[in-house]
C-alpha cells in the first residue's frame, strides 16, 4: 500500500509549495545558518507546515528535516524532508526551486547508518506547477504522465547538470570537474537546486548530474525518481550509491561508462592541477590581448 503515501505527500508538498510561493513573491529576508549558508522564513516556515502535515497524516511515521525535526527515527517509514530546495534561489529572486519528500521504509533491526529501501518520493515545482512523484515499483510521474530518462548516447551530445556546496567551495574540487565535463559535453547547468537536477535527470530534460556532500534530504527523493524512469544513481566510479553518500552521480544510464570514466581519469590526477592565478590569469589576458 506505498503508494497510497505518494499521493499525500503530493497534498503536502503542493500545500508547502504554495507557502513558499507566497514569500518568494513578497520577498524574504536572508539570514546566515553559517558562514555562507543561507536560511530564509521560508525554509522553517514550510519545515513546519510539511512536519504538521506528515504528522496529522501518518503519526507513527519518522521525519527527518533539513532545518531541525526529528520524529520517531526508529519507525518503520521515515521521511526526509526538505521544505526549500535551492534556498540561495530563493533568497535572490532566481526562480529555480522546489519542495522535497523522499519516504524510505526501513526494516526492523537496520542500523542507524544503515539505507532501508526508498518506496515514495516527491519533487515539487511551484513556480512552474511540476509535480514529480515516484513510487517504487510503479514508475516515476510528472504532471501525471510517465517520465523516462533520455535516450543521449554520448558525453559529447549530453546536456548535464552539478551544483557546489555553499559551505568550503575552496576544499571542494569540483570546479575541476565542472571544467572537464563542460569541455567534453552540450554544457553543465549549474541551476542551484539539487532536487530539480534529479527530477530533470528522470524526465530526460538532463542526460546526468553529479554533485559532492549532498544530505539524504536533497537527494532521497530524485533518486527514487532517476531510478524510476530508468536510469541510475551511483558513485562516480558506479559504486552503490546510498543516502549518506558523499559523492552522486546520476544519469540515464547510457552516458553512464563515459562519465565514469572522466572521474576516473580525473581522480588519478589529470585535470587536477590548480586552477591558475589571478596573476597567471591576467597575464594570459595581456597576451591574449597582444
Ligand atoms: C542546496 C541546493 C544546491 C546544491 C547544494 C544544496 P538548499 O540545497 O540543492 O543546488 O548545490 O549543495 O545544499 O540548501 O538550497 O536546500
Ligand atoms: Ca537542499
Ligand atoms: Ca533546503
Amino acid at each position: 500500500m506505498d503508494f497510497e503515501f505518494a499521493g499525500v505527500a503530493e497534498g503536502i508538498a503542493r500545500e508547502a509549495g504554495a507557502l513558499l510561493k507566497e514569500f518568494y513573491e513578497r520577498g524574504v529576508e536572508m539570514e546566515y545558518k553559517g558562514d555562507v549558508d543561507l536560511v530564509t522564513e521560508a525554509d522553517k516556515a514550510s519545515e513546519a507546515l510539511i512536519g504538521r502535515l506528515l504528522k496529522e497524516a501518518f503519526p507513527s511515521h519518522g521525519v527527518y528535516g533539513e532545518e531541525g525535526t526529528r520524529r520517531a527515527l526508529d519507525s518503520e517509514y521515515r521521511w526526509y524532508v526538505d521544505p526549500l530546495d535551492g534556498t540561495t534561489n530563493f533568497a535572490h529572486g532566481f526562480p529555480a526551486f522546489c519542495v522535497l519528500l523522499g519516504l524510505e521504509r526501513r526494516e526492523a533491526g537496520l542500523a542507524a547508518g544503515e539505507d532501508g529501501e526508498m518506496v515514495a518520493g516527491v519533487t515539487y515545482d511551484p513556480l512552474r506547477n511540476e509535480m514529480f512523484v515516484a513510487e517504487r515499483g510503479r514508475g516515476a510521474w510528472l504532471n501525471g504522465k510517465r517520465i523516462s530518462v533520455s535516450k543521449i548516447r554520448t558525453l559529447q551530445e549530453s546536456l548535464t547538470a552539478t551544483g557546489f556546496p555553499s559551505q568550503k567551495r575552496h576544499e571542494n574540487p569540483n570546479a575541476h570537474f565542472y571544467q572537464e565535463i563542460t569541455l567534453r559535453s552540450h554544457g553543465v547547468r549549474r541551476a542551484g537546486s539539487a532536487g530539480l537536477d534529479l527530477a530533470y535527470v528522470a524526465c530526460g530534460r538532463l542526460d546526468g548530474y553529479w554533485e559532492f556532500k549532498l544530505n539524504p534530504w536533497d537527494t532521497s527523493a530524485g533518486y527514487l525518481l532517476v531510478e524510476e524512469a530508468g536510469g541510475t544513481v551511483t558513485h562516480f566510479d558506479g559504486g552503490k550509491f546510498t543516502l549518506d553518500s558523499r559523492e552522486v552521480l546520476a544519469t540515464n544510464g547510457l552516458i553512464l561508462p563515459e562519465m565514469e570514466h572522466v572521474f576516473a581519469e580525473m581522480f588519478s590526477g589529470r585535470g587536477m592541477g590548480p586552477l591558475p592565478t589571478p596573476a597567471e590569469f591576467a597575464e594570459r589576458r595581456k597576451a591574449a590581448a597582444r
